[in-house]
């Protein structure tokens, strides 16, 4: 016992020096996509002391290249990448203060720019058990891919500052190497439809989260459906991406990149959300407006989580991924869906392999056992 006390009493002491020095972490050092536009990184300190000294550096092939210019806000400090949100050297590193060494930085190719396959992995629905979306990210960091999407629920109530804590620790095994692209979803709006917290960690506002990315040669289009928490989204959401379609469908398919949608709601699923007596209908508003603009514009994906449930369906020549939960409970079956490819109720990650001629996906299970395993072919024009 009284080791143990001696023990403890150590224990505090260190950890007091640490917080002193501000050198915990209470969140590492984690990417995202701002907007499609650029890269961030943000971190916070054991200390929110707000005066505390802190910098960034970005290095090149382990040479100090810049100094990043760091900003700070309510506990959390950011810095952008000077360098574009797509298509730069991948040989390019960060430190921030605190960390023990510089951590390199996963670039993500632009279209047409690589011949080789781009590997983007796809999870969803973190939510409440951060130690099973921990094991998500562990499963994610064995497979070499370049950036990450998150389907939405990132956490289970959007206004708990811990439970976002938990969650970037989850994230921690690829998190400071790999750009995320969040999209939004209705557990992050629960109890404040302001989502203050996504706007804290991700300096952008929940409400106006629908951007475009490129990787490689998929066009990425990201919408927030979360149109029961917020009625006012529903029609700028619509607007913004008929304005997109209609842009890219003035090329022909064979000369544009792969294209793929990501939200939260799936319009298609065999889980309970979609049965008739459930009270929220996304999925619904979706089917009515925005599937006969992606099936008129030519999309070949749309990816989202929300039912739990790992789910491929297909109509009219759009294939739909739902991926099961990486954090949240397990779904339940209770929706009728016609356009059903395959359905399981597991834990699942998915690894897209993105080229010019084809795109191939892989979902697994928490075992690594392989749910299923999609190549789709096309024809491009050099
Ligand atoms: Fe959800």
């Amino acid at each position: 016992m009284k080791t143990l006390l001696i023990l403890f009493g150590l224990l505090t002491v260190l950890s007091n020096h640490s917080h002193a020095e501000g050198r915990l972490f209470l969140i590492r050092p984690y990417l995202f996509s701002h907007l499609g536009t650029q890269i961030g990184i943000g971190w916070m300190y054991e200390s929110q002391d707000q005066t505390i000294k802190t910098e960034a550096n970005l290095y090149k092939a382990n040479v100090p290249v810049a100094e990043l210019k760091v900003e700070s806000d309510n506990g959390v400090f950011f810095t952008y990448l000077p360098l574009p949100a797509c298509g730069f050297d991948t040989d390019y590193q960060y430190t921030v203060t605190g960390l023990e060494k510089p951590i390199s930085i996963e670039s993500v190719p632009c279209a047409g720019t690589t011949e080789e396959p781009l590997m983007v992995s796809f999870v969803s629905d973190t939510q409440e058990y951060p130690d099973q979306a921990k094991i998500g990210y562990q499963l994610v960091s064995l497979f070499p891919s370049r950036a990450i999407l998150h389907g939405g629920d990132v956490v289970q109530t959007g206004n708990k500052f811990d439970e976002w804590v938990d969650f970037f620790d989850a994230l921690s095994p690829v998190g400071s190497s790999r750009t995320t692209y969040f999209a939004v979803g209705n557990h992050d709006y629960r109890y404040d439809t302001e989502v203050p917290l996504w706007n804290r960690f991700f300096r952008y506002d929940a409400n106006e989260s629908h951007y475009v990315a490129q990787l490689g040669n998929l066009k990425l289009f990201v919408l927030n459906t979360c149109f029961e928490d917020r009625p006012d989204l529903a029609a700028p959401e619509y607007r913004w991406i008929a304005e997109q379609l209609e842009t890219l469908s003035k090329t022909p398919k064979s000369e544009r990149p792969w294209v793929a949608v990501l939200f939260h709601h799936p319009p298609y699923s065999s889980g309970l959300a979609h049965n008739a007596l459930a009270p929220r209908k996304e999925h619904l508003i979706l089917q009515k407006y925005f599937i006969p603009l992606f099936e008129e514009s030519g999309v070949d994906l749309v990816l989202s989580g929300h039912t739990h449930l790992y789910e491929h369906s297909f109509k009219s020549g759009i294939h739909y991924v739902t991926t099961g939960a990486t954090g949240g409970k397990l779904g339940y079956w209770g929706g009728k869906n016609p356009y059903r490819v395959i359905a399981v109720r597991e834990r699942s990650i998915v690894n897209f392999k993105i080229s010019k001629k084809s795109l191939n996906w892989t979902a697994l299970n928490f075992d690594l056992n392989v749910l299923e395993d999609v190549t789709l072919n096309r024809t491009v024009t050099e």
